[in-house]
């Protein structure tokens, strides 16, 4: 499957525990210094051999011939997942404060790790280290955001239309923030605390049954059920991990509760379900509305406004959807205006 000038000279064949490091999150020429492996198929499952080794550089070189070769993700040893989510971090921070690097760029790069990050951790919901490192990157986006205003409507306007979960996570993370920012009553720690629940939103995911979360179309009432077990079972995952805060946890337990009391699981009313939750459900739906899914084409920002406005105003919190009509504006690639 890979040709033999990929592999470096000394090979090592071995099993163990290995944490995926996407291409997204690994810079050409930045200090990658740990070794770097390639999961190959082999009949009774898979194989890690060694790609690149600790003292060589990673290169441009490498990373097209990976892509040539739809190679889009290396591994790290359990043993240096702690030097390398240390360099993920850095080299955000490095490309944040570059002033050489235009913004599209630096939004490219927030977004694609996030991305990543975000997709690893539903593969590890149990990792600490996976978790400070996303807490890290959405600190950097929060503060990225804060700063710079127009960058929400850079970051929006480079969302994937095609819905995936992680980028969907990614999604409501970024507008989430944007509109807790708005409001004007919260401190940058609180809205990363808080994003955290965001990102996370849907983890419970991942302990629901693969061929029901992807299933294209309508559940079965079983299905529905097993579905609708997603915000306790996120709960169940996150409650005893440090990085993440109470009103994340909150945010998970809740987020499928609706206004009119028509949610799930608790069929919470009103203001009892807490003002971070609510900003929670209108990116969420947003979000949804706007990605385009196989058994749906995605609507325009216009159009997922108007159509939350008029079908959904009684189980949205009205006052926080004009706040994303107002936020977003008519210039970003979802455009509300
Ligand atoms: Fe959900
Ligand atoms: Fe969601």
């Amino acid at each position: 499957m890979y040709p033999e000038t990929m592999i470096a000279p000394a090979v090592e064949k071995t099993t163990g525990i290995f944490h995926p490091a996407p291409l997204a999150t690994l810079r050409p020429d930045s200090g990658a210094m740990f070794e770097l492996y390639l999961c190959m198929p082999v009949r009774w499952g898979h194989r890690y051999i060694l790609y690149k080794a600790a003292d060589l550089e990673f290169t441009e070189k490498k990373r097209l011939e990976l892509l040539e070769n739809g190679v889009k993700t290396l591994y790290v040893r359990e043993e240096d997942a702690g030097v390398y989510y240390e360099y993920v971090d850095r080299t955000i921070g490095q490309v944040l404060a570059s002033e050489h690097i235009p913004p599209q760029e630096k939004s490219r790069v927030l977004y694609e790790t996030s991305q990543s990050l975000v997709k690893s951790t539903f593969e590890r919901p149990d990792s600490p280290l996976l978790l400070s490192t996303n807490q890290k990157v959405v600190t950097r986006t929060v503060s990225a955001i804060a700063g710079e205003p127009a960058m929400l409507r850079t970051m929006v306007s480079l969302f994937a239309f095609d819905y995936s979960l992680y980028t969907h996570s990614v999604h409501v993370s970024v507008i989430g923030s944007g509109l807790l920012l708005e409001t004007g009553d919260y401190r940058n720690e609180d809205i990363r605390d808080i994003a955290m629940g965001y990102l996370l939103h849907d983890i419970g995911k991942s302990r629901v049954p693969s061929e029901i979360v992807r299933k294209p179309g309508l559940l079965s009432p079983w299905e529905i059920k097993q579905m609708e077990q997603h915000p306790d079972h996120g709960v169940g995952l996150m409650q005893h991990q440090e990085v993440i805060r109470p009103q994340a946890i909150e945010v998970i337990r809740t987020h499928h509760e609706l206004m009119d009391g028509t949610g799930y699981p608790r069929h919470l009313t009103g203001t009892s379900i807490p003002l971070e939750t609510r900003i929670c459900s209108v990116a969420d739906v947003f979000d949804a509305l706007t990605s385009h899914r196989v058994y749906k084409p995605a609507l325009t920002g216009y159009q997922a406004c108007r159509q939350m406005l008029d079908r959904m105003s009684n189980k949205l919190d009205d006052e926080i959807l004009h706040l994303l009509i107002h936020r977003l504006g008519p210039n970003a690639k979802r455009a509300v205006g």
